[in-house]
Formats: structure tokens, C-alpha cells, sequence
């Protein structure tokens, strides 16, 4: 459902967001920070799950790292080879990677787990420890709730329900898959934002 409705937005989202890191200087930082541990580390690729039309995949690339796509979305799969000929996109399910276990450096999850349902949320944050090798780093993003004690709402997207969790229970499922987080950022909403919502960046570590 959620792959079928991004197909059916997939060259708009592209366009829109072609230049999304533009006016993100905190998260340029942030990817820059991850690109450096990841590299200082030396341990393998880096897997941009859920990596719509590889915008963000071509800047991880760009910042030295040997990174890749996978996206559910048929359509933004074929965008982002369009777009990034010399970058590997594959089609697939952050809850079923063709990956081998503890082979990645790094994992970004991008606006990417917002869509999957909460009872769902573990077994794809297992799923990504389970690739990641040991010292290998998450960067996740997702809207945080405005209340600290409730784990997860849901909220309106435009291409499908969306949900976004408390910080501290999203670290706390990742502690459960074996990832310690390292860092996090809380940004306010700009007063242009269509959403009022906090947006969390979560930096975490494998062992
Ligand atoms: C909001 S877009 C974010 C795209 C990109 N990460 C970015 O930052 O622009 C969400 C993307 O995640 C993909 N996605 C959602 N659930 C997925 C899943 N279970 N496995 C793989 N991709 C998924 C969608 O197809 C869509 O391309």
C-alpha cells in the first residue's frame, strides 16, 4: 500500500524535494558527522533504506561514503537510477533486506520508517541491526510526539498515515535490537513548516 501510494507520487516527490538539504544546515552537519564515522571506522557499504528518488544516497556519495538505495517504490527506484546512473538502487523492504548479516557501515533511514506501523517498527529496527556491522551507525529521522510519554501517534501525510514516536522510546527500541544511541538532535519547526511537529534526527551505534 504504502510502495503502491509513493509510485503514484514518485517524479512530484522528486521534484520537490530534489533540493531538500539546501536550507538544512543542521542536517548537512549531521550527515557530514555520520559520513566521517562511518568512514573512520572503514567497515563497508552504507544502505539508504527507503531512499525515494536517491537524492540523499548521491549526497552520502558525494561525502565519500560507498552508499546505495533500496526503496519498496518500483517508480522511485527507477527515478533515482534515472537520476544517478552511477549509483546501485535496489527494489525491496526494509523488513526483509537482501543483505547479509553484519556486512554495512552505516544505515540512513530518512523520513522512511514514518510509514510503518508501530507493531511493525521493531522487527525493521531488528532488520537494520542485523545488517549493520559492529560499530556500524543508524541515522534515523522521523517527527517526535509532543509528548514525551506517548510513545507513538499517528498523523496525516499526504501520500499515507504517518506516525511519529517519543525519542526516548525510539532509543529505547533500538537499545532492544542491540544499538546505543550516540547522539540526538530535536529541531523546532521552522514557522513555514506545514506541520508544527519537532523533527528528531537519532544517531545510533551497533555493539
Ligand atoms: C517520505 S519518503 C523519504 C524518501 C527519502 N528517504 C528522502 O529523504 O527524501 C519515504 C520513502 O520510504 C519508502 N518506504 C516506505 N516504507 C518502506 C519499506 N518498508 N521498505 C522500503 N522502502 C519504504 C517509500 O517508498 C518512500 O520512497
Amino acid at each position: 500500500m504504502t510502495a503502491a501510494a509513493y509510485d503514484a507520487v514518485a517524479s512530484r516527490y522528486a521534484e520537490q524535494f530534489r533540493d531538500t538539504l539546501s536550507d538544512r544546515p543542521l542536517e548537512r552537519a549531521l550527515l557530514r558527522a555520520f559520513a566521517e564515522l562511518v568512514r573512520t571506522n572503514g567497515i563497508g557499504e552504507v544502505a539508504d533504506l527507503g531512499c525515494g528518488p536517491g537524492q540523499i544516497t548521491a549526497h552520502l556519495g558525494g561525502l565519500g561514503l560507498k552508499a546505495f538505495g533500496v526503496d519498496a517504490s518500483p517508480a522511485m527506484v527507477r527515478l533515482a537510477r534515472e537520476a544517478h546512473p552511477g549509483l546501485r538502487f535496489e527494489h525491496g523492504s526494509m523488513a526483509a533486506l537482501d543483505i547479509a548479516d553484519g556486512s554495512l557501515g552505516g544505515v540512513l533511514a530518512r523520513w522512511s520508517v514514518i510509514h510503518t506501523p508501530p507493531e511493525g517498527l521493531p522487527a525493521v529496527l531488528a532488520e537494520i541491526g542485523r545488517v549493520l556491522a559492529p560499530g556500524g551507525h543508524l541515522l534515523i529521522s522521523l517527527f517526535a510526539t509532543d509528548d514525551p510519554s506517548i510513545p507513538c501517534q499517528s498523523y496525516d501525510h499526504s501520500v499515507v498515515t504517518a506516525y511519529r514516536w517519543s525519542p526516548d522510546h525510539l532509543a529505547g527500541m533500538l537499545r532492544e535490537v542491540g544499538m546505543g544511541e550516540v547522539a540526538r538532535i530535536l529541531c523546532e519547526p521552522r514557522p513555514t513548516d506545514r506541520r508544527q511537529f519537532q523533527e528528531l534526527q537519532l544517531l545510533a551505534r551497533k555493539g
